[in-house]
């Protein structure tokens, strides 16, 4: 990020911003100090027009008015923040991280951003102005390439500063980085990142915040035992990993163990997938990139809760050295596995990566992997399903998903299903047939995490967006790093 996110207190016309963001509560159009002063700086017009275009606040209501060179800014654009009771901090960054997204443009240096009074929280507002101002474009050259860099977006308040306002403001542009870290992530061609680099990224966390990290090459995977994990990276020139990353504080409430599948590029292995749409594979990573997102976010919350990220990091690749349908491999927690499709690779890396995670003897294991096809068809591309075998658990993970305005729906462990995973020839096979794939899938994780209390989240859906919306762009969203971080603060909450 090559911009500042600063708090001032005054006007918004005074910084003289490229663009001028005006948030309004619903209603208020005519209360609004921050438009009427504008009123007054452009010479009248700007009220009677924002009513005659029928602007009254709504929610995520945008209208972009012309300064005419009145005011230094050349763009304003004034945005609707709803009804003022039911204003939370979904709301904020939804309608926040838009407006701001809105006003970048391919020549924008500088954003201020002007919120009425009463204040919303200030880590929201950080997070919005950086999760808005995100793009990917360092593959872009020549006119491609975005003119000017954006230098600063300036959070504009009417009352007095405070170093608190400021450290919240911080640490929300803290946390709105690491979810860009996940952003880029996904983001990433599959032939620049790959396990090797995937696990770069996990060192350059560990570097930065001071956190203990372990990569295991092919050949270390081998010899720990991961046998799933290594069969389904066999076939690719580009080898796999195993990722552990750990943030153990002083105090600490509970021992939490987040579990990522980190599949770099899924082309189904020897039962390769169709090409239409294959390349969106390269987001297979999105669940590595989503636990390495919630530690880099950690290292700027530091909560209470000792926090063990761990990435199975392979490319699933057709080859000569592939592994098969109706090999059988021992996985690290002793069971055998029937290969059925090499295209189930997702849940055999993260069979191993739960046994380990059990290992760890922690208090609760998560995972996130972009798993089925299965859990899309049921939910479709904005919502993510997960599976719990605590019901506190399920509680705590709905109330941060909220929090963090992102879509998560439980679905049901149904163990008349677990039927289908029974092997003539090994402990287990780890497909079912057509029908409940997300939950077959989910049952077939369920027997590596012993008596973990365990939550699995089937991301699939959300990780890639087609168009931009509220505080997720086109493209990788960084899904799941904020409900997770959320879930972490409330298990070190209580
Ligand atoms: N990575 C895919 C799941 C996926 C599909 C994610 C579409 C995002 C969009 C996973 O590895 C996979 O291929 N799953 C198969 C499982 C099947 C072979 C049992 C699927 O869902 O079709
Ligand atoms: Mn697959
Ligand atoms: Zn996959």
């Amino acid at each position: 990020m090559t911009f500042s996110v600063q708090l001032v207190s005054g006007v918004a016309t005074d910084t003289g911003a490229d663009a001028l963001i005006v948030g309004v509560f619903a209603n208020q159009v005519a209360d609004s100090d921050a438009l009427l002063g504008l009123e007054d700086a452009l010479g009248g017009g700007l009220l009677s027009h924002l009513k005659a275009s029928e602007f009254e606040g709504k929610l995520e209501q945008q209208i972009d008015v012309p300064t005419f060179g009145r005011v230094k800014s050349r763009r304003l654009l004034v945005v609707g923040l709803g009804p003022k009771a039911e204003l939370d901090a979904g709301r904020v960054r939804s309608v926040l991280a838009s407006a701001v997204r809105s006003a970048l443009s391919p020549t924008t240096k500088s954003i201020a951003l002007a919120l009425p009074e009463p204040l919303p929280a200030l880590r929201v507002v950080g997070e919005a102005a950086v999760l808005g101002a995100y793009r990917f474009s360092r593959y872009f050259t020549g006119d491609r390439k975005p003119k000017a860099e954006l230098q600063k977006i300036s959070v504009v308040v009417s009352g007095k500063v405070s170093t608190e306002h400021k450290k919240q403001l911080d640490l929300g542009v803290a946390v709105g980085q690491a979810v860009c870290i996940a952003r880029d992530a996904v983001n990433e061609p599959p032939n620049e990142l790959y396990p090797e680099t995937l696990a770069h990224i996990a060192q350059r966390i560990a570097k930065d915040n001071g956190f203990k990290v372990k990569v295991l090459d092919k050949k270390g995977i081998l010899a720990a035992g991961m046998h799933l994990h290594y069969a389904v990276g066999q076939g690719s020139a580009n080898e796999p990993r195993f990722i552990h990353l750990s943030y153990v504080p002083k105090k600490k409430k509970k021992k939490v163990v987040f579990v990522g599948k980190g599949l770099t590029f899924d082309s189904g292995g020897l039962c390769i997938k169709p090409a239409a749409g294959m390349g969106e594979m390269k987001s297979d990573m999105a669940g590595a990139a989503a636990v390495l997102g919630l530690m880099a976010a950690v290292g700027a919350t530091k909560p209470d809760i000792e926090l063990h990220v761990i990435v199975g990091a392979a490319e699933n690749m057709p080859d000569g050295a592939a592994y098969r349908p109706a090999d059988i491999f021992p996985s690290l927690d002793g069971k055998t596995v029937e290969i059925v499709n090499t295209d189930a690779e997702g849940r055999l890396v993260l069979a191993d990566a739960l046994a380990y995670a059990v290992k760890l003897k922690p208090d609760v294991i998560v995972d996130a992997a972009t798993l089925t096809g299965a859990a899309l068809v049921a939910l479709g591309k904005t919502c993510s399903a997960y599976y719990a075998t605590d019901e506190k658990l399920a509680t705590t993970l709905e109330a941060a998903a909220r929090e963090a305005g992102e879509l998560f729906w439980r679905m049901p462990l149904l163990d008349e299903l677990a039927e289908q995973l029974k092997s003539d020839v090994a402990d287990l096979k780890h497909t079912g047939d057509r029908w409940g794939g997300s939950i077959t899938a989910a049952l077939f994780l369920r027997e590596f995490v012993g008596k973990v209390p365990w939550v699995h989240c089937d991301i699939a859906g959300p990780v890639l967006a087609e168009r931009a919306r509220g505080a997720y762009p086109k493209g990788g969203t960084g899904h799941a790093v904020l409900t997770f971080l959320h879930f972490v603060e409330r298990l070190a909450a209580g």
